[in-house]
């Protein structure tokens, strides 16, 4: 091997970093039983660390109306209205880590609700973050993941409609399915609230793993964000490799690879980019 390329973006976004510290500090000063409304992160390894100094997960609304008191903190996806209220009636201590990304866009579909604008949202329904958006949204708010989601909605045309993004959502999507609901002829007012963080690791994993031989991917299964990292790495990358942690890596495998790159997901700590760094420099 001769030389490897680390993604300056690789690991912690801004409002992931903002949400684990939170956690740590709330794990260590906050009095009585501390909580995360699911998980904080979409990693395994630091959900089990802080499970180890007593932060539980909740997984949804009825969890939450069973508990008797303790903190209780909103990660980076947020949550929509009627969780606040729960924890409200609850008489819950709310510590909210909602990434100020995020919400932003609840305060605008709540402004744009204000002017009468029927909302959309672009992104996927299953995600938190897309079901927290929606919890500010009147009832007619409506999630779509393309311009056929739109269509088959039946909305009529001359309606006011205002549409904004999950924040990890693909830029060249969300510009073409706008295209398409203006050539339909709506009077639509767009927000693009995709994340930069999103957008740039992206961008610069795509480009190293074209400059590579071998492309190392490290993050949960489960986060869609490296998921999509490992997607577009192995379309410029056919030797790329998706791993949680540095024990999924085969050092005598990377040894017979000249170019190394290596990128990480957004919910990837600090310690496993390094672990990964260590084995790959090894083998130099
Ligand atoms: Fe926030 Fe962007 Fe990260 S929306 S949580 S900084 S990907």
């Amino acid at each position: 091997m001769s030389s490897i390329k680390i993604a300056e973006k690789a690991g912690f976004c801004f409002g992931v970093r903002k949400a684990v510290e939170t956690v740590y500090r709330e794990a260590e000063e906050a009095r009585g039983e501390v909580y995360t409304y699911g998980s904080i992160i979409h990693n395994e390894e630091v959900v089990k660390d802080l499970e180890r100094k007593g932060v539980r997960v909740l997984d949804g609304p009825e969890a939450l109306r069973a508990l008797r008191g303790g903190t209780v903190i909103i990660r980076s996806h947020g949550i929509g209205r009627e969780i606040y209220e729960i924890c409200e009636k609850k008489q819950l201590r709310v510590v909210d880590a909602t990434c100020p990304f995020v919400a932003k866009i609840h305060r605008i579909v709540q402004e744009e609700n204000a002017k009468g604008r029927q909302v959309i949202i672009v992104g996927d329904p299953a995600h938190p973050e897309v079901m927290g958006i929606r919890g500010w949204g009147r009832k007619d708010t409506e999630v779509i993941e393309s311009a056929e989601d739109f269509e088959a909605l039946g909305l009529e045309k001359g309606k006011s409609i205002s549409i904004v993004a999950q924040t990890t959502y693909n830029l060249t999507k969300f510009k073409k399915i706008l295209d398409k609901i203006t050539d339909l002829g709506y009077d639509i007012a767009c927000f693009n609230t995709i994340c930069n963080a999103t957008q740039e690791r992206q961008t610069e994993a795509g480009r190293i793993a074209s400059e590579v031989d071998a492309m190392i991917v490290i993050g949960g299964q489960s986060s869609s964000n490296t998921r999509k990292l490992a997607e577009i790495c192995s379309a410029a990358c056919e030797n790329t490799f998706f791993v949680q942690t540095a024990d999924d890596l085969d050092p005598k495998v990377l040894a017979s690879f000249e170019r190394i790159g290596i990128t990480a997901g957004a919910s990837t700590p600090k310690h496993i980019i390094e672990e990964v760094q260590t084995i790959v420099r090894s083998e130099f």
